[in-house]
């Protein structure tokens, strides 16, 4: 190793690894090797920076507890999460996004047609639509699980102490002989990542805001399927064009519309809903690659 030198140092440190050799891991961590060495010379990074950024790391490490992944927060507002999401995103599948911080996966199971959000305020909407495979076959017996903030942008978890139960503004619908998944909901307002750590810091540090765009969250399985993990928008609203994480795609912004009439559309609904919208799910077959 006496002949060491910034040049050669990448790839030194890649042969010290014993790693299977063209095993993915060890692809990615000769990837990562290349990049972090290439940016860490071209920049030619100064102690200061260097512990700089190991100390944004430890500080991350230090804030995240069970309930708080400051690290996923961080691949959150830098766009890895959303990068991951999209090049996992099966082809003629709906398209992915955050499965942010508050999923429970026992929300309790409801009927079609139920309310959501008991007597909480708010705009109350019918969210209707299909799960089918991509080539428009409907999927009975498909889960549309669902969970979301309430009309002040709240998730009920995060107000456990003053009372409120987790599980409410979650639950769980499953498809009928079309396909179809009919509920009522009050629509969600924005709310803001947590910016009281590092990477609040690292926000504030680019002139970055913390809000995200209004969405209601979903992760939607069918036997023989892939899972989908995705969000749904709702078109002009505050933060659309610039959601602190990158969530919104074109294909997940919905349209609230006037209420139709619900015997027309074949829907019977515990509340009566106020506006509404359409949004379809298309999963890809298991056997397909990306
Ligand atoms: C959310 O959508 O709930 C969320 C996503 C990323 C960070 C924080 C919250
Ligand atoms: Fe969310």
């Amino acid at each position: 190793m006496s002949d060491i030198n910034q040049f050669n140092i990448t790839q030194k440190v890649k042969d010290s690894f014993e790693t299977e050799p063209d095993s993915r891991f060890e692809k990615i961590l000769h990837s990562v090797i290349d990049h972090l060495h290439d940016c860490t010379r071209e920049l030619n990074v100064t102690h200061e920076e260097w512990m700089g950024v190991l100390n944004f790391l430890y500080d991350c490490g230090k804030i995240s507890t069970p309930e708080r992944h400051e690290f996923i927060l961080l691949s959150d507002v830098l766009g890895f999460s959303a990068l991951v999401d999209m090049i996992n995103t099966r082809g003629g599948a709906t398209e992915g996004s955050n499965l942010g911080p508050f999923y429970l996966d026992n929300a309790p199971e409801k009927k079609l047609g139920a309310h959501l959000a008991d007597d909480r305020d708010g705009v109350t909407v019918l969210v209707h639509g299909k799960v089918t495979d991509s080539l428009h076959k409907p999927l009975p017996g498909a889960i549309v699980d669902t969970w979301q903030a309430d009309a002040s942008g709240t998730y009920p978890i995060q107000e456990q102490e003053q009372g409120q139960d987790k599980m409410d503004l979650r639950g769980k619908f499953t498809t009928d002989e079309h396909g179809r998944y009919y509920y009522t909901t009050v629509l969600p307002k924005p709310y803001t990542v947590p910016y009281d750590g590092p990477v609040g810091q690292l926000l504030r540090a680019g002139n970055r805001h913390a809000w995200r765009a209004a969405h209601l969250h979903y992760i939607v399985r069918a036997e023989g399927m892939h899972d989908i993990t995705t969000e749904v928008f709702f078109e002009n609203t505050e933060y659309i064009d610039n959601d602190a994480v990158f969530g919104v795609r074109k294909s997940l912004i919905a349209k609230l519309e006037p209420v139709k009439k619900l015997d027309e559309l074949d829907i019977e609904t515990e509340k009566k809903p106020d506006a509404m919208f359409k949004f379809d799910f298309v999963l890809a077959p298991e056997s397909k690659k990306r």
